[in-house]
């Protein structure tokens, strides 16, 4: 074990999708934060066991590498760096991963935690060319497609990079443009409770732009629209520009039928109680909803009318 670290460590964010979801797989520019206080964490340890352990008590899961199947999202992950890193025989570790982020809740918390084990991992084999950001987006972007067959791009993007990004799928290279935010913009994040799969709403989404491409290009077209005017409001501070926009997107991503009757409550219920706009975040369906909120007074009514509205958990993130 020499020239490998004895224990490694390393922590990925969740994620919001603050515009453009959906229409973002079609190359509509969109734009995602990280949400720093919500992780995944991996840890790996140097095992004497002779096998490489994945163990993740929140999946009640323990189980040797080499038993694991292709599509295992973990084991994927660590077979991805040890590829990469041309190691034929695992090493003998064990790879814990713990996680704070809702699982099937828009929040990415699959894109986090196949990012803090790559990262984890070419950590302990001391192999910094695999944990730079542009590395660890790349391989968790592979990862990404056992959830949905395609992807976009932007998640595995902004867990690896933790910062606002403005995202535009494109070939032979996304665009990825950090972006200035002029005034800090206050979210609040609330939760259905409702678990719902990405791989679904995607499939359902594509079969509908399959049946009627010219309505469905048409709705993708407006969201990308408001990306981008989102973001000239984000970088000139103009932070009621950003909420009505928002509100604007959760409407064509009811057009998209990714809402639910779940995500509408809570959007109505936000903006009765005053929030600047509000909208379903991530791939819908259930998950999480986003209110754009002023500090004090009109962030305490948004945070309680969620909770009576059936939010089953709130948390603030602030874009900075
Ligand atoms: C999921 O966080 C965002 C979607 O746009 C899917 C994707 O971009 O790959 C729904």
């Amino acid at each position: 074990m020499n020239e490998f670290s004895a224990v490694s460590e390393a922590t990925a964010p969740g994620k919001i999708i603050l515009f453009g979801e959906h229409a973002v797989v079609y190359g509509r520019p969109a734009i995602a934060a990280p949400i720093s206080q919500l992780r995944a964490i991996a840890t790996v340890t140097y095992s004497s066991s002779n096998n490489c352990y994945l163990i993740a008590p929140d999946l009640n899961r323990h189980d040797r590498l080499q038993d694991l199947p292709d599509d295992n999202a973990l084991a994927m992950a660590a077979r991805l760096v040890l590829q990469a890193a041309q190691i034929d025989a695992p090493p003998d570790v064990t790879i814990h991963v713990k996680s704070q982020i809702p699982i099937a809740s828009g929040m990415g918390s699959g894109a986090a935690i196949a990012a803090a084990i790559i990262r984890a991992l070419a950590q302990h084999l001391n192999r910094l060319d695999l944990q730079n950001n542009d590395m660890v987006s790349a391989l968790t972007y592979e990862v990404e497609k056992i959830h949905h067959g395609t992807p976009s791009g932007i998640d595995n993007t902004v867990v690896a990079y933790e910062q606002p990004i403005y995202f535009v799928r494109q070939s032979p290279k996304n665009q990825i443009e950090p972006f200035n935010v002029a005034v800090p913009l206050r979210f609040v994040v609330a939760d259905t409770g409702v678990r719902s799969s990405t791989k679904v709403a995607v499939g359902d989404v594509r079969r509908q732009y399959n049946q009627q491409p010219a309505q469905f290009a048409r709705i993708f077209d407006e969201c990308g629209r408001i990306a981008q005017a989102a973001r000239q409001a984000i970088e000139a501070g103009d932070t009621m520009q950003a909420g009505k926009l928002l509100t604007e997107n959760h409407a064509w991503l009811q057009k998209m039928t990714v809402s639910s009757p779940e995500l509408d409550h809570l959007v109505d219920a936000a903006l009765q109680a005053g929030a600047l706009g509000a909208k379903l975040s991530g791939a819908g369906r259930g998950g999480n909803m986003i209110a754009l909120v002023e500090e004090g007074e009109m962030e305490t009514a948004v945070c309680y009318a969620l909770q009576k509205a059936g939010a089953t958990a709130t948390i603030t993130t602030i874009l900075a």
